[in-house]
């Protein structure tokens, strides 16, 4: 595994997006079939986001030739609500950008049939070939897209229920009233993710802390979901400083002497 240790959430977040439009590239080079891109929600993936929005625009990447596959969506909350999923991902994201909007798969959590919505994109990702790079975040507690602590390290697409945890975390976009976050949702598997040729996941700021002294020197283990990325053969890191203080000081320095041309 590799940890990119940056000096702040903003550069973190231009690495991450150099990084993938650098993939894109180069998988454009080589190939006509469209480059599959994993994408997360929440706070921290923003400044990668915005990032690649300026590249897009600067013309040093385009998403024309890009299938999408978000991580999860709330249940039971409308599409059009401006906390789902899917207006989080076309306001700070799609809109700016190139893409084709047949492109875009994310999860339908009004699906009549959950189990089947989940099913049929486990499928849908089989038949556009795979993920290529699945970006992510983590949650304080340690879940990845929405898979809370003890979910099976080899789960695939499914309902997932919130732990108390994450909903008062994500209660800050819900006037911070808990009574009005989802109590369900639906999210791509551990596996799911671990599937994908690379899997990028961000963390920044203290609260993450935690989490990430887990990933990097933690044992491999459901209590913390994210100790999964151990196990992928290309899993990277990205970090700031505030969120790699609770690593021991050698493996700090460990990783920063080793990505040290990759530091911005
Ligand atoms: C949310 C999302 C996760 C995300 C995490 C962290 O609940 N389901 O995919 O990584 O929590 O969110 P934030 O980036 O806002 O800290």
């Amino acid at each position: 595994m590799r940890l990119i240790i940056q000096g702040s959430n903003s550069l973190g977040g231009k690495w991450a997006a150099r990084h993938i439009a650098e993939k894109i590239n180069e998988h454009q080079k080589v190939s006509d079939k469209p480059f599959v891109l994993g994408l997360p929600t929440g706070s921290t993936p923003l400044s990668t986001y915005n990032e690649l929005i300026a590249l897009n625009k600067a013309g040093v990447v385009s998403f024309r030739n890009v299938i999408t596959f978000n991580m999860d969506e709330y249940v039971n909350l409308p599409e059009e609500h401006p906390e789902s999923y899917h207006s989080f991902m076309w306001n700070n994201f799609f809109k700016h950008i190139d893409i084709n909007p047949e492109n875009v798969n994310i999860l339908n959590g009004n699906a009549e049939d959950l189990q089947a919505e989940c099913d049929s994109y486990e499928e849908k990702i089989r038949k556009a070939g795979g993920i290529d790079l699945f970006l992510g975040g983590v949650g304080e507690n340690g879940h990845l897209a929405f898979n809370e602590p003890y979910t099976s390290l080899n789960s695939r697409t499914h309902i997932q229920t919130l732990t108390e945890d994450t909903r008062v975390v994500n209660s800050r976009f819900f006037d911070n009233d808990m009574t009005k976050v989802p109590e369900r949702a639906l999210s791509v598997g551990i596996a799911t993710v671990l599937d994908s040729k690379e899997v990028v996941i961000l963390a920044f700021g203290p609260k993450k802390a935690a989490a990430v002294q887990h990933c990097v020197e933690g044992n491999y283990n459901h209590a913390w979901p994210i100790t999964a990325l151990q196990t992928h053969p290309a899993g990277v890191l990205v970090c700031d400083e505030a969120s790699a203080g609770d690593i021991k000081v050698s493996t700090y320095r460990y990783f920063k002497e080793i990505e040290k041309e990759n530091i911005l």
